[in-house]
Order: structure tokens, then C-alpha cells, then sequence
């Protein structure tokens, strides 16, 4: 975790709050829609405010919405009375048991870590996901040559890299796309992964 990026989510967490509201990530319930296994425990990784948990529960997940900033799970909380929700960081998913989540979102928080945290956040991600169960793992690039924008950290991870990492942790790539975001001079990654079983000996 990048202790300064959690602060500067914990300041701002009432208005990026507004800010998020408003804005709705159609190309990740596309995916949702066309790789989770319906129905099944779904981890929300960085969830913020809880705008993707509250989709997810009503398309019937059982949702776990996990985030390491206070702030931002007091404002999830606001708007998810119902909802389920745990501070936990990445890279190290500490509260989180192995195999517990089918299905696991985690969307545009893997760039708020440092480099040398990126590998571990990988083996965690994948050991709290089930054999056979989908990770969809969604991250921007950044235009700031200090890699800081406003104080929060945005390293740069490069996707041949990041899918090798998931797949020396035990996983199939089955989808990537690099997506233009032009109003903002943004590219996304979104990548697919499936768990595999563990290899016989
Ligand atoms: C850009 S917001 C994304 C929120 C939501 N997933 C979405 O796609 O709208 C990033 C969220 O990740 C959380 N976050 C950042 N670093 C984290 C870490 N190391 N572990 C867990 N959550 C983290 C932040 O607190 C923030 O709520």
C-alpha cells in the first residue's frame, strides 16, 4: 500500500465520492457480464465507494467489498447500508482467507502501488481467488513524469509484464485490451484471468 495515496483518498474521500457517483465503468460489466461465474462470491478489490459492489449485488453476487481507505468505505457505507464491506490493503490481502472468492474485481487500484508491491498483490490476488474462479484486474497509465497526480501514486505497469506475473501465480490469461480514454489522454488495461488447479506432482 502507498501510505500516501490512502491519505489523500482518506482527505478527499466526500468529493472524489461525487466525482465517482456520476460515472459508470460500462466496459467492466461488459466483462462482468460476459466472464464471472453468475451468482457466485465476488471480491471487490479498492471497491471505493461502493458503486461496482452495489451493481454486482444486484446482478446476484454475494459481494465483499474490500478497501484500504477509511474514508472512502465511510462514504461506501453511506451509500451501501446493506453492504459488506472490510479495510484490507493490497499487496498483502491479510484478512482475506485462500480460495475464498470465485469471482474477484479489481478495478483501477493496482496502479497506486509501488513497483516492487505489484508481484505480491499478484500471488494474493490469486491465492484468495478459487481454482477455476476469474480475476478481472483493471489499471490506467498516467501522463505525470513524477508518477504522483494530486499526491496519489500512479506507477507505470507495462501488461507482457503483469500477465507473466499472474501467470507464473497459477492463472490463464483469456482476455486483454488496451482501451483509449481520449477525453482524459487516459489508456486502460483490462485483463481476464482464470485460476488454475494446482499442478499435479
Ligand atoms: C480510483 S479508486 C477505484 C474505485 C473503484 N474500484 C472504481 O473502479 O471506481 C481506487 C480505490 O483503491 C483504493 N486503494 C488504493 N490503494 C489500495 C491498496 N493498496 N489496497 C486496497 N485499496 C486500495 C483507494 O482507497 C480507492 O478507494
Amino acid at each position: 500500500m502507498d501510505p500516501q495515496t490512502i491519505s489523500v483518498y482518506d482527505r478527499s474521500a466526500e468529493q472524489i465520492a461525487e466525482q465517482h457517483k456520476v460515472l459508470v465503468p460500462t466496459r467492466i460489466y461488459q466483462l462482468v457480464n460476459k466472464f464471472f461465474i453468475k451468482g457466485e462470491a465476488c471480491a471487490d478489490i479498492g471497491c471505493g465507494i461502493g458503486r461496482d459492489s452495489a451493481w454486482l449485488s444486484k446482478q446476484g453476487y454475494a459481494v465483499v467489498s474490500i478497501d484500504a481507505s477509511e474514508g472512502m468505505l465511510q462514504q461506501a457505507r453511506q451509500l451501501n447500508p446493506n453492504a459488506y464491506f472490510i479495510q484490507d490493503s493490497l499487496p498483502l490481502l491479510k484478512k482475506q482467507a485462500d480460495s475464498s472468492f470465485t469471482n474477484v474485481l479489481c478495478s483501477a487500484v493496482i496502479m497506486h502501488l509501488a513497483d516492487d508491491q505489484i508481484a505480491c498483490a499478484v500471488t494474493n490476488l490469486v491465492r484468495i481467488t478459487a481454482v477455476d474462479g476469474v480475476l478481472i484486474i483493471s489499471f490506467r497509465g498516467t501522463n505525470s513524469k513524477d508518477h504522483r497526480e494530486n499526491g496519489k501514486l500512479y506507477s507505470v505497469i507495462k501488461l507482457d509484464k503483469l500477465v507473466s506475473l499472474f501467470t507464473q501465480a497459477g492463472t490463464r490469461l483469456l482476455h486483454s485490451e488496451i482501451d483509449y480514454q481520449g477525453d482524459r489522454d487516459l489508456e486502460w488495461t483490462n485483463i481476464v484471468l482464470k485460476k488454475l488447479p494446482p499442478l499435479a506432482v
